[in-house]
């Protein structure tokens, strides 16, 4: 058991480079599976999920030779089972790319349903009817907690998704790339790891147009060949950071950003209050005076990001007044307000739409990290309250947020992290 102790109240000041995207590399690294070569991969950001997806690509016998901390080869020519171990898929939300990736690849998968972050109900109903659209057989009913797809050859077909998912517009792609003739993917979701996971399917010979508007088409190909790629910079890690530089009344830099990803989120900031500054590959945020309550609400992309909403909540709390967010994507993630709540923050929640009274301060608690987002906002908390924060369960930030520790240090964080040794904390 670990957790982060924080002395909050420092204003953070100086430049803070952000890695990669997660939810681009959880995809990337499953669809070099579907390479015929090996694959180069850099920008992989030192987060707990990305090691899991390469002990997947590991465990189903692909080989791995890590070249630097961001860089990894990985040939997947010696894989040679199609079924992904239950104890690594359970452990992250994502394990359901290597469902599209292995069906692509063997026209066969079986993968534990995915555990991850707990924010309501999330289904893969979309998922499975792509895969079905292509010809593949799901099952009707999960049995042992096992998802069990297969084809005997994958066709291309037209499909419509009911919902707007990243998830199953990704997961479809994997499948189809090599499927055989066009595959039409309407309502698909346009999120930049959407289009990141199309640019390295195209870097490796694949043929997928239209990533980033709400129509894909896909023709099949054969065969993939070998590629050098660099996955995007994290949009929600940017953000996050631009979260602290607001709720600390701070000055950051923020490299190696992507600033046209960061609209949405600069655009509600500004309404705050913040001054931002757009640069080549950087922001620089800087906040001089109130907090200026607004109101949020979630869309997928380019609309809001729900995964940016807890961090954004800490900010409307310390706002000059009322602001309400409104929650489009899940059903049931504001359950860490309870745990803001032991800051000071007052809010009253009904169904997907919150409501904050913006306080003047928050002052320091022992919190949890519920999930990797609300486990975000706690941190903005802790950073901008008085006195002492500490953050327990903090396993769920480590799965999305490298190096946050250092990072936060050397932008002027009092914060350290305390390892509590097992037999301890279990007489806690
Ligand atoms: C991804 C992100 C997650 C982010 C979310 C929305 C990853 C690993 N995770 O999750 O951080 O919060 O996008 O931007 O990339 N839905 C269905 N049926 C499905 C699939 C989804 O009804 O088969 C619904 C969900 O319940 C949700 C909405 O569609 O209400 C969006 O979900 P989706 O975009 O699929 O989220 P994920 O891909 O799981």
């Amino acid at each position: 058991m670990s957790k982060y102790r924080v002395q909050g109240g420092n204003r953070l000041e100086g430049t803070v480079r952000i890695g990669g995207a997660k939810n681009a590399c959880l995809a990337i690294l499953p669809a070099v599976l579907l390479s015929d070569e090996p694959c180069r991969i850099s920008n992989i950001p030192n987060i707990s999920d990305a090691l899991v997806s390469l002990d997947i690509l590991e465990a189903l016998g692909a080989r791995i030779r890590r070249i630097d901390k961001s860089t990894v080869d990985i040939d997947p020519t010696s894989v040679s089972t199609h079924e992904v171990p239950h104890d690594l898929a359970r452990q992250m939300r994502a394990s359901y790319y290597f469902l599209g990736a292995l069906l692509g690849r063997f026209g066969e998968a079986r993968v534990a349903l995915p555990g991850g972050c707990n924010f309501g109900v999330r289904p893969i109903d979309q998922h499975l009817k792509g895969f079905t659209a292509l010809g593949a057989t799901v099952p009707a009913v999960v049995t042992n907690g096992m998802i069990d797809a297969s084809a005997d050859c994958l066709i291309g077909n037209s499909i419509y998704f009911d919902v707007v998912s990243v998830g199953a517009t990704i997961n479809v792609l994997l499948a189809a790339v090599k499927a055989r003739g066009i595959t039409i993917i309407e309502n698909a979701a346009k999120e930049p790891h959407v289009v990141d996971v199309a640019n390295f399917l195209n870097s490796m010979g694949a043929d997928v147009r239209g990533a980033g508007t709400d129509v894909i088409k896909i023709c099949g190909v054969q065969h993939l060949h070998g590629a050098e790629y660099s996955i995007i910079p994290d949009q929600i890690e940017a953000g996050t950071y631009m979260a602290c530089a607001v709720a600390t009344g701070g000055d950051l830099w923020i490299e190696n950003v992507i600033p046209k990803h960061l609209e949405s989120i600069s655009a509600k900031l500004i309404e705050m209050g913040a001054e931002i500054t757009e640069a080549d590959d950087a922001v620089r945020v800087r906040m001089n005076g109130p907090i200026h309550a607004c109101n949020i609400k979630t869309m997928p992309h380019p609309g809001f990001p729900t995964d940016m909403q807890p961090q954004a909540a800490v900010l409307l709390a310390l706002g000059d007044g009322t602001s309400i967010i409104t929650e489009n994507i899940w059903d049931n993630r504001f359950r860490y307000i309870d745990e803001l709540r032991r800051m000071g923050v007052q809010a009253t929640v009904d169904g997907k739409i919150a409501v904050f009274q913006g306080v003047p301060y928050l002052s320091g608690a022992p919190v949890r990290a519920l999930d990797l987002r609300a486990g975000a906002a706690m941190m903005v908390a802790a950073l901008a309250a008085r006195g002492q924060t500490e953050i327990e369960d903090i396993h769920f930030i480590e799965r999305g947020y490298e190096n946050f520790v250092e990072k936060l240090h050397a932008i002027g964080a009092d914060i350290c992290r305390i390892d509590i040794p097992d037999a301890v904390a279990r007489h806690a």
